[in-house]
C-alpha cells in the first residue's frame, strides 16, 4: 500500500443491511480501524486484524472514546429556508403564504444566495451530515450558488431548482418551457460534475400546471440517473387542493405517476396521506419516502404511519426538512422520528435510526457503494460522534450497558455538540472546537 493512506482508530459503527430485517446488518467494532486512500475507504474493520495491513511507519489518529461512522444523511432539506427556521404559522399552507414564498423571493440576488450556501453548508457539516437532497428556489442562480459550495467543499450533494408555474406568487414562477430549459441546462452544467448531482424538483403538484408536469416528467426519463424530489401527502388542506386541481388523478401520489414521476431515484417527502394502493406503488417503482419528523410535528401535518409503510417495502429515508424542520441535526430528526413511531405502536431501535440516517438514505437514493457505509471502494465521508460531548450525555453513556444502549442515548440527547469532527472525502471539513 502506497504511502497516502490515512488512518483513523475508535470505536467503529456502519450497516450491510437493513436491521429490521437482517440482525447482522450492524456492524460495530468496540476497537475499529478505518483505512483510507485517495478519498476512499480501502478497509474498515478490528483494529487488531487490520492494523498489520498499515504500511510500514503509518500515522494512525487515535480518537479512545469515540465513535467513527458514516455521515449522515439528509434526504430532504431546503437551503433557501435556513433563514426563516422556526417561524410560527398554524399549518403548511399558510406558512408557506406568509414566510417561505417572501424568503425564496430573495434568490434571485446571487450574492444573497452564495451567502446563504456557504452557512448553510457549514451548519450541515457541523451536524455531521455530508450528503443532503436540497430544494433550491425558482431561480437557476440558486443552483449555481448552491453547488458551487457544495464543490469547493468536494461535497456528494443533490440539489435541484424548484419547478412552479401556478398557485404562488407571480415573482416566483417559471413556465413550464423556461423551468425545463433552465433545469435541462443545469443537469447538463452540474450533474455529475465532481460528486454533485442534479434532481429535477417540482415543488409539489398544486405550483405546477399539467403541462409543467409533463415536462418534468419527459426530463425525468430522458434523464434516469438523475433525481427526483417533491412533496406529496404532507397536510390534509394540502391534500384536498391537490385533488381539487387534478380531479382525474387516483390520489394525490397519482398525480406524479401520471407524469412519470414514480422512478427509482425519486424522493417523496412526508407521504403521511397516502393509501395502500400508493405504498404499493412507491414500493413497485422504488419512489423513496423521505420521513420528516420535526417539521410534521412543527406544522401540525400528522404522523407518519410506519407499519403500513413497512409492510409495504417502501425505501425509507430520514430528513430534517429544514425550515419546516427545526433542526439541521439528524440526532435530533432521530429523537423526534422515534416518538412518531412510537405514537404509532411501533418501536424504532436505535440501530435502526442509524441505519435510517446513513446507509438507508443511500440505498433510497440508489447510492448503496458509493456513500452510506464503509464498503470498500466508498466515498470516504465519515464523522467522529462524541459520547461525552455534554455532561449529561456523558454521565448517561458511562451507564449504558450494550450497544443499543449508548446508541439509544446519542440519539435521543445527541445534537450538533455531539459531532467532534466531520470529513468528507478523506479530508477535515468540520471540528468542533
Ligand atoms: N410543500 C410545498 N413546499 C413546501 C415547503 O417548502 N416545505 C414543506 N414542508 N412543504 C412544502
Ligand atoms: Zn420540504
Amino acid at each position: 500500500i502506497p504511502n497516502t493512506v490515512q488512518a483513523y482508530r475508535a470505536s467503529l459503527l456502519h450497516f450491510t443491511d437493513d436491521p429490521l430485517h437482517n440482525v447482522q446488518g450492524m456492524q460495530w467494532h468496540e476497537d475499529g480501524l478505518l483505512i483510507i486512500q485517495d478519498g476512499r475507504v480501502l478497509a474498515a474493520g478490528d483494529y487488531a486484524q487490520l492494523k498489520h495491513s498499515l504500511p510500514e511507519g503509518s500515522s494512525i489518529a487515535h480518537f479512545p472514546g469515540k465513535i467513527i461512522m458514516p455521515g449522515f444523511i439528509d434526504s430532504h432539506i431546503h437551503y433557501p429556508q435556513t433563514d426563516m427556521i422556526a417561524s410560527p404559522a398554524p399549518g403548511l399552507l399558510p406558512w408557506l403564504e406568509k414566510y417561505t414564498f417572501p424568503t425564496e423571493r430573495q434568490f434571485q440576488n446571487p450574492e444573497h444566495a452564495a451567502e446563504v450556501a456557504s452557512f448553510f453548508v457549514d451548519e450541515l457539516l457541523r451536524c455531521g451530515t455530508t450528503t443532503a437532497m436540497v430544494y433550491c428556489t425558482v431561480h437557476p442562480e440558486s443552483v449555481d450558488a448552491f453547488f458551487g459550495e457544495s464543490e469547493k467543499r468536494n461535497l456528494r450533494m443533490v440539489a435541484g431548482k424548484v419547478l412552479m408555474d401556478r398557485n404562488c406568487p407571480e415573482f416566483l414562477r417559471d413556465t413550464p418551457e423556461s423551468g425545463a430549459r433552465d433545469t435541462e441546462a443545469l443537469i447538463q452544467k452540474w450533474h455529475k460534475r465532481g460528486r454533485q448531482l442534479y434532481a429535477i424538483t417540482p415543488r409539489f403538484a398544486p405550483t405546477s400546471s399539467e403541462a409543467q408536469l409533463q415536462l418534468a416528467g419527459e426530463l425525468a426519463q430522458k434523464y434516469p440517473d438523475t433525481f427526483m424530489q417533491t412533496h406529496v401527502a404532507e397536510n390534509k388542506d394540502e391534500c384536498k387542493w391537490a385533488r381539487e386541481l387534478f380531479p382525474q388523478a387516483r390520489s394525490y401520489l397519482d398525480i406524479y405517476d401520471r407524469y412519470g414521476l414514480m422512478r427509482e431515484r425519486a424522493m417523496f417527502a412526508h407521504c403521511i396521506w397516502l393509501d395502500d394502493t400508493d405504498r404499493r406503488r412507491m414500493a413497485e417503482t422504488q419512489s423513496a419516502v423521505s420521513l420528516c419528523a420535526t417539521s410534521n410535528l412543527f406544522l401540525g401535518s400528522g404522523l407518519f404511519d410506519f407499519p403500513r409503510a413497512q409492510e409495504a417495502g417502501v425505501p425509507l429515508s430520514m430528513a430534517t426538512d429544514v425550515g419546516g424542520g427545526t433542526s439541521f441535526s439528524m440526532l435530533q430528526t432521530m429523537n423526534e422520528t422515534y416518538k412518531v413511531a412510537r405514537m404509532g405502536g411501533t418501536y424504532l431501535p436505535a440501530a435502526r435510526m442509524f441505519y435510517l440516517a446513513t446507509l438507508g438514505g443511500a440505498r433510497s437514493m440508489k447510492l448503496e457503494g458509493t456513500i452510506g457505509n464503509f464498503a470498500t471502494g466508498a466515498e470516504a465521508d465519515f464523522i467522529l460522534l462524541d459520547p461525552q460531548a455534554t455532561p449529561l450525555l456523558a454521565r448517561r453513556s458511562a451507564r449504558t450497558d450494550s450497544v443499543e444502549e449508548l446508541l439509544f442515548a446519542l440519539a435521543l440527547l445527541g445534537d450538533d455538540r455531539t459531532i467532534a469532527a466531520t470529513y468528507a472525502a478523506g479530508k477535515l471539513v468540520h471540528e468542533r472546537k
